[in-house]
């Protein structure tokens, strides 16, 4: 039987972080030149059931029967396995390898699941759509991260550019032009739970104050759909900076993100804000040629070295 490989792409929030959390709407792209790779291949001469897991990147080679009950990995092949009611599934190698860094609101949890789904149903020959692949990533989400919004899956398994609401059937997103992107590492890692709980506590306690904020940040990814769909760069750079200042309102930018995104506006960027869970991460910048060595130098200058290029085109997705 010939090895399977499936790979799944990275993500990063345009627009609606945190208020997509009360139901407001969310923009998500994949970023396609960070990858995750899940190849399996058989193992013939070995007893049904046995699962040989290797993550070199991370340090793992073991077995599915030697990982604790309570692990992500062995979690996400249960689930998989309960779904299609398949017990004794046939013996084999899980290969993972991955560009996406972990930890850093680019969904490498996702991509992981969606690219081992993929894979077990490629090898297994089960036909699963996205639908049923974003469904077991979401059920995974929970299990890596408690309660995800579900846009990280669902950006992942149709990758493809998305709106995303709460409850809400997803739609893919019209690209009227050319886009180019770049993330920034702020060097400060975070955590999105506690950035999540932060914003949950002040909603409870300022509600008159904080709930029209979040409000707001849904009507500019609505303004967002529109400008993406005509292709207006201003108008989109110009509504990342409004989102930016509302997310720093609700306390989740950094001193760090902040420089980042002041560094990026004196470059010349047509926008800058945080993307993801915020309180470190990266900053997504909207740029209006793809290399903008006077960012890049601005950038090294002050030690931010870490960056991803990316660009969203129409014939990308159409
Ligand atoms: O940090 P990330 O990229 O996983 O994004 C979190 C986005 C939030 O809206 C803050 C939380 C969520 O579950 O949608």
């Amino acid at each position: 039987m010939p090895a399977i490989t499936s790979s799944s792409p990275a993500k990063t929030i345009l627009f609606g972080e945190h208020a997509v959390v009360y139901g407001q709407p969310a923009i998500a792209v994949p970023v396609n030149n960070l990858q995750t790779k899940v190849t399996i291949q058989g193992l013939p001469t070995k007893p049904a059931g046995t699962i040989e897991i290797k993550a070199p990147a991370v340090g793992l080679d073991t077995t599915y029967a030697a990982l604790a009950e309570d692990h992500p990995l062995r979690q996400s092949i249960d689930l998989f396995t309960a779904h299609h009611h398949l017990p004794n599934i046939m013996a084999m190698r899980i290969m993972i390898a991955s560009t996406i860094p972990a930890g850093s609101g680019l969904g490498s949890s996702a991509a992981l699941s969606v690219a081992l789904f993929n894979a077990l149903s490629g090898f297994l020959g089960i036909d699963s759509k996205p639908e049923e692949i974003n469904y077991l990533a979401y059920e995974a989400e929970k299990i890596f991260h408690g309660t995800p919004s579900g846009i990280d899956n669902t950006v992942i398994a149709f990758n493809a550019p998305i709106i995303f609401q709460r409850g809400e059937p997803m739609q893919f997103l019209d690209i009227g032009a050319t886009f180019h992107f770049m993330l920034i590492n702020c060097g400060v890692s975070a955590s999105t739970a506690e950035a999540v709980g932060a914003v949950r506590a002040l909603v409870e306690r300022y509600p008159e104050q904080v709930t029209p904020l979040i409000r707001e940040i849904g009507v500019i990814t609505g303004e967002a759909k529109s400008a993406l769909a005509g292709g207006d760069r201003w108008l989109l750079g110009s509504l990342m900076q409004r989102n930016q200042a509302l997310l720093k309102s609700l306390t989740v930018s950094h001193p760090q993100l902040d420089l980042v995104v002041a560094i990026c506006e004196r470059s010349g960027a047509l926008g800058a804000k945080l993307s993801g869970g915020g309180r470190g991460g990266h900053v997504l910048c909207l740029l209006e040629e793809p290399d903008n060595q006077r960012l890049i130098l601005n950038l090294r200058d002050n030690g931010f070295s870490n960056t991803i290029p990316f660009s969203l085109s129409p014939t990308d997705w159409s």
